[in-house]
């Protein structure tokens, strides 16, 4: 047995004796303690009390797959999806790519407890502590070739905000290109890698990073104001849940995404838009275009107003500030976008 069978023991965040756990390891129950200890690499804490043992207090929502694919199942009436849930993983995006060769069917999931290397968008990490919040990629299949992806990743963004919307969370926002916002805050991310063909047949792993319950500790290396499902709710949704629910959206966006294209979700999109109406920065390709942000076109480009016309970027990053530090004056702050 090793660490992880520990860990869905110790998952019940009650006392277990350094005997049950040192048979499960198959070590002493001396050597319990170091092994033990080896899981603050995960961010983890186990509490040890003699008498009574070792402890993760508050225990841990671990992922169950048969369990998520029931609630699919039970919702959709049918099963687009074979779901694996892994301990770690480098990325899941990474994992997905890598099985590409091997012929991966569409629908295939990837979930993990804990990235090691978990990827952003533009190069950086994404912050993924064991058992916190919710990281995952699906593999999806399309054979129109790479115009017909167009604004997909605007259309993920709008199945994560619909499933979280059907689970109770208020004051959702989609800031362009696909951050999940709420209450102007980052509650989630997604980042597309595409492999295949211009003209054919394309293969997608789409990969979504969803705060559910962030450790605090976790949250200190991030650089933006952020958010999690659980202060959302005021209560902790079991994870599985949260995943099934933004499974069966997708499910139901990807559906209507393949017959119409990102133009049959627009509208849908446009009520989740922060940045209508609002002075917007971009940066795309070393360039920087700031102007008045008026919305999305049917390719899922950004329509900026720049001196009275409108023009549509396709990809960077959007920062939404005030007036007098949009300005290219000199002493203008700089870091992360909001
Ligand atoms: C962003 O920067 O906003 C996008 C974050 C995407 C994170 C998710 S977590 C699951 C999947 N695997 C990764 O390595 N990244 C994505």
């Amino acid at each position: 047995m090793d660490i992880q069978a520990v860990l869905s023991v110790l998952a019940d965040g009650e006392f277990h004796s350094g005997e049950e756990l040192g048979a499960k390891l198959g070590v002493s129950r001396a050597a319990v303690w170091k092994r033990l200890q080896s899981l603050e690499s995960y961010g983890l804490r186990v509490e040890s009390v003699r008498g009574k043992g070792y402890c993760l207090s508050g225990g841990l929502d671990l992922l169950d797959a048969d369990e998520i694919g029931a609630l699919i199942q039970q919702r959709l009436g049918r099963q687009p999806f074979a779901i694996e849930c892994v301990p770690e993983i480098d990325s899941t995006n990474a994992e997905l790519m890598r099985r590409l060769p091997a012929g991966l069917p569409s629908g295939t999931v990837c979930a993990a407890e804990w990235q090691s290397a978990g990827r952003g968008r533009r190069g950086r990490a994404w912050v993924s502590p064991y058992a916190g919040n919710l990281y995952f990629s699906v593999l999806w299949r399309s054979s129109g070739g790479a115009a017909a992806l167009e604004g997909l990743s605007l259309a993920v963004g709008l199945a994560v905000v619909q499933a979280l919307e059907a689970m109770g969370v208020d004051d959702l926002g989609l800031k362009w290109p696909n951050d999940v916002w709420q209450a102007g805050r980052k509650l989630g991310g997604i980042l597309l890698e595409m492999q295949g063909d211009a003209t054919g047949e394309c293969q997608v792993v789409i990969g979504i990073g969803l705060n559910v319950n962030m450790p605090a500790a976790a949250a200190e290396h991030i650089e933006q104001a952020w958010t999690d499902v659980s202060a959302a709710l005021g209560a902790s949704p079991k994870r599985g849940l949260v995943l099934a629910e933004v499974l069966v959206a997708l499910d139901k966006v990807l559906q209507r995404f393949a017959g119409g294209g990102f133009a049959a979700l627009k509208s849908d999109w446009l009520k989740y838009d922060v940045c209508r109406n609002q002075l917007a920065r971009i940066e795309t390709g070393g360039q920087r275009h700031i102007g008045i942000s008026r919305g999305v076109n049917d390719q899922g480009g950004l329509l900026l107003e720049i001196d009275g016309r409108v023009e549509a970027i396709y990809g960077g990053e959007v920062s939404l500030r005030p007036v007098s530090v949009l300005g290219d004056a000199p002493g203008e702050p700089s870091g992360e976008p909001r």
